[in-house]
């Protein structure tokens, strides 16, 4: 094996604050080719892989300021708010090398009502659905409508912008909360009106250079905070992985009805999209249908799914970049099954506290059992939250309850304040044995 010197190897930025930017760094850290990894602004558990700077991810012309300075090979993108922001845009007018979608492609994500006309176009199989802009009508076209149904934000709204409503009178006060308090901001200027799908929902993330797509492992998420999914949505308490709702008959189904016409209808469109497509399904009975897209990678399906990757995470970035990944290109996985269970904040996803010291973060991870940071600094030795969501605790093991159990092993030795859990993670698919 030769080894690679330091000097020809790649200077990496990762731009984020997750676990799922602390994935990445850590999967990225395992590849030969992969020299110094820059964060920003990177958390507690990203500074014991690389060097954290202190740029937030949306600031986007001193973060390529920063790249050029540093000579950074390849520029990662974790979150979607830069990616709607045009950060592709600007890096690749300054040559820079960068992994996401730009604008135009970001687009899928950050605006709904954009998404899901696209759907209609190329006959991607979705909910129906209606857009509006004009109170009145939204309300009047609620009338006639079948319930439960769900009233959708159009714009970025942090995974909040989403009302489950089970009446006429509910869904008036989604609509006048959305668009005339103005609850989401902006993103609300706009809604779409949908109708409920039944079943389970699976996300699969697929990496496409705009020509092949490569599927990772298929995952499903828990977004509720407390058990059984109930509770207010989070950023994510959980996620396992892979998950048998998919078989590979299904999944040619999915590529041939929902990913292969997305890449196609994308070129169509002029996006030259290089990056992650995440599609949110949901298996109805009448088949997998799609609830949206996201232009960037699943927090917290990452963290479960990366662990299990044994393909060279950069150079797969860089084939993505550079527009080469073969059509062939086949991932390697490790057997088995991985779980991540998140451990929050007392009050998440409302109001918590930050500053809570962290005990028992000397654990030193393992093949079957790391701890992926979200929110948290360090301090020497010393450990903080800085977040609602803290850490994601991943197991791996050769059956998903053996994932678990590993998980739940660990977390028991991490201590904080307050700190919740959920203890279900996986029921969706585990209760059926
Ligand atoms: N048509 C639908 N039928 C049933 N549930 C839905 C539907 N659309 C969205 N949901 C639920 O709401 C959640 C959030 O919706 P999604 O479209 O993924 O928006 P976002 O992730 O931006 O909040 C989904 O994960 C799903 O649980
Ligand atoms: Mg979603």
């Amino acid at each position: 094996m030769s080894v690679q010197k330091q000097s020809e190897k790649a200077n990496v930025l990762i731009i984020g604050s997750g676990g799922r930017e602390h994935a990445i760094a850590w999967k990225l850290k395992q590849s030969r080719k992969v020299g110094r990894i820059f964060c920003a602004p990177g958390n507690g558990g990203m500074s014991l892989i690389g060097k954290c700077v202190n740029i937030k991810a949306d600031k986007i012309r001193a973060l390529a300021d920063f790249a050029h300075r540093n000579k950074i090979t390849l520029t990662i993108v974790g979150p979607e708010q830069p990616l709607a922001l045009g950060i592709v845009d600007e890096f690749q007018r300054r040559k820079l090398k960068i992994f996401g979608p730009d604008r135009k492609g970001a687009q899928i994500e950050s605006s709904k009502v954009f998404c899901k006309q696209f759907f209609q176009k190329y006959h991607i199989p979705t909910a129906p659905f209606k857009v509006f802009d004009i109170v009145a009508e939204a309300i009047g076209f609620c009338k006639t409508l079948e319930y439960p149904a769900v009233i959708k934000a159009d714009g970025l709204a942090a995974g909040k912008g989403v009302i489950i409503v089970k009446s006429f009178d509910e869904a008036t006060d989604a609509i006048k909360s959305i668009m005339l308090k103005k609850t989401f901001g902006k993103a609300g200027k706009r809604i779409i009106v949908e109708s409920f799908l039944k079943g389970q929902e699976v996300s699969m993330m697929v990496l496409t250079d705009g020509k092949s797509i490569i599927p990772f492992l298929s995952s499903q998420d828990h977004k509720q905070a407390y058990e059984g999914d109930t509770g207010p949505n989070t950023g994510g308490m959980g996620a396992y992985c892979p998950t048998d709702l998919i078989d590979d008959k299904m999944m040619e189904e999915i590529k041939e009805h929902i990913l292969l016409p997305t890449v196609a209808g994308l070129r169509q469109e002029k996006i030259n999209y290089k990056g992650v497509l995440y599609a949110g399904l949901m298996l109805t009975e009448s088949g997998p249908k799609v609830l949206e897209y996201n232009c960037r990678f699943g927090d917290p399906e990452t963290q479960a799914i990366l662990p299990l990757l044994q393909t060279d995470l950069f150079d797969l970035f860089m084939k993505t970049v550079n527009k080469r990944l073969g059509a062939n290109e086949k991932l390697s996985w490790r057997n088995g099954s991985s779980a991540c269970v998140v451990m929050a904040s007392k009050g998440y996803p409302g109001k918590y506290s930050t500053g809570v010291r962290i005990n028992g973060m000397n654990e030193k991870g393992n093949q079957n059992a790391l701890v992926l940071h979200s929110g948290t600094r360090r301090d020497g030795d010393k450990w903080f939250t800085t977040g609602g969501r803290v850490l994601g605790v991943v197991g791996i093991d050769k059956d998903l309850s053996g994932a678990l159990t590993r998980a739940y092993g660990l977390i028991k030795k991490i201590r904080f304040d307050g700190a919740m859990f959920r203890r279900d993670i996986g029921f969706r698919v585990l209760k059926d044995k």
